[in-house]
């Protein structure tokens, strides 16, 4: 484990970190620590992260329920604020669970999150998925729950009103949605009472979805960024042999070479000077500190830009297959391809 003394040499002053302006007017970190540790760590060795990261210059951390480790997260946290930062430095995110969208279990399920991350409050709680469905955690891909549904929107809008609940009460600042297509983000918004803050999408520079990064912005919510660096640490399960990895993009490998950095940093600049939040996730302190230290140092060239803009391969790596509700269907119809919503 990387001592304090490695840390402080890593340390930069979150002052100088970029952030980005909610439509509340609230200010959130344009970088933040992904906890999702797949198969492969611990949830202590997600909690360890989270510390490293408050020590390097980190205040936003991506949390959910179903990573399974935020009583963890929530001890690492106490440690952090014990270490001086106080509550409202921190931007923390969690969100509500597939089988949970009852209206029933909504307001139960963040309290029970902010119970685990011994918080009063959470910054943000994002709907994590648009379909109501059971499923264990760490499932193949192959696994089909009983109940599984399209997406219904009137099903949909009633979770919805739970989440503006917990807005009303207190519990939440921000509620935002996730996984997400044009067509459903539409009618959340025509008939949302309080909007959502900001839409967590699949994004990187070989999966760029222009068009709803550009209705995203459009409409006044922060696009938040998982899987920035092309998710290489994912389970097996979770790989199809069309994928591809932006680490290894020759366009990618040559800035990267020029510039002297890891191809990670060249995706994290990108990310950010295109206008998304990144949450990469990391359990390597050389690799947090590189991460944030990429989006404070010199920024990619125009040029840069555009030579990433031109290898977006429409490749999704987070396919969601768990989600389809019915035989024959291909993970496509998740994504509303037609530009409408995949009738049921
Ligand atoms: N809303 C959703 O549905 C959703 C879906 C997926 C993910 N997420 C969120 O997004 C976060 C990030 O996604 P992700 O974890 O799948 O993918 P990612 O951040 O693109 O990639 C993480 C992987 O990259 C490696 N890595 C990180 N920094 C590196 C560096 N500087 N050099 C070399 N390797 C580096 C990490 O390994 P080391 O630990 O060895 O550094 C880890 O295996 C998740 O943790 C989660 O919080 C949300």
């Amino acid at each position: 484990m990387t001592n304090h003394l490695q840390l402080a040499a890593y340390r930069i002053d979150p002052a100088l970190v970029p952030h980005r302006r909610l439509a509340s007017g609230a200010r959130i970190p344009a970088i933040g620590l992904g906890t999702f540790g797949s198969d492969h760590v611990t949830a202590r060795q997600v909690a360890d992260a989270v510390v490293s990261a408050s020590a390097i210059g980190y205040r936003h951390f991506d949390c959910a329920s179903v990573y399974g480790n935020e009583k963890e997260i929530g001890a690492a946290l106490r440690e952090v604020m014990a270490s001086g930062i106080p509550r409202e430095e921190l931007w923390i995110t969690s969100k509500l669970w597939n089988d949970k969208h009852g209206e029933e279990d909504v307001i139960a399920s963040c309290r029970q999150s902010l119970a685990d991350l011994g918080l009063s409050y959470l910054d943000l709680y994002l709907v994590h998925w648009p379909f109501p469905n059971f499923h264990p955690p760490g499932c193949d891909v192959g696994f089909r729950g009983g109940n599984a549904e399209a997406y219904i929107h009137g099903h949909y809008m009633r979770t919805w009103r739970k989440m503006e609940e917990l807005v009303d009460l207190g519990l939440v600042h921000h509620i935002g949605t996730s996984n997400m297509t044009v067509p459903k983000l539409s009618l959340v918004l025509r008939d949302a009472r309080i909007r959502p803050a900001v839409n967590e999408m699949e994004l990187h520079p070989h999966f760029q979805q222009p068009a709803l990064f550009d209705f995203v912005r459009a409409h006044g919510m922060e696009p938040i960024a998982y899987c920035p660096l092309g998710s290489p640490g994912r389970p097996e399960r979770d790989r199809t042999p069309e994928d591809t990895s932006p680490l290894d993009d020759p366009a990618i490998r040559t800035i990267a070479g020029r510039i002297g950095v890891h191809p990670s940093a060249v995706c994290l600049k990108w990310a950010v000077q295109r206008g998304q939040t990144p949450i990469p996730f990391s359990v390597n302190p050389d690799h947090v500190a590189a991460n944030l230290r990429a989006i404070v140092s010199d920024p990619l060239t125009a040029d840069d830009m555009r030579a990433i803009a031109a290898i977006d391969r429409n490749c999704r790596l987070i396919k969601g297959q768990v989600f389809l509700w019915k035989d024959g269907q291909s993970w496509e119809d998740l994504w509303d391809p037609n530009g409408e919503i995949t009738p049921p």
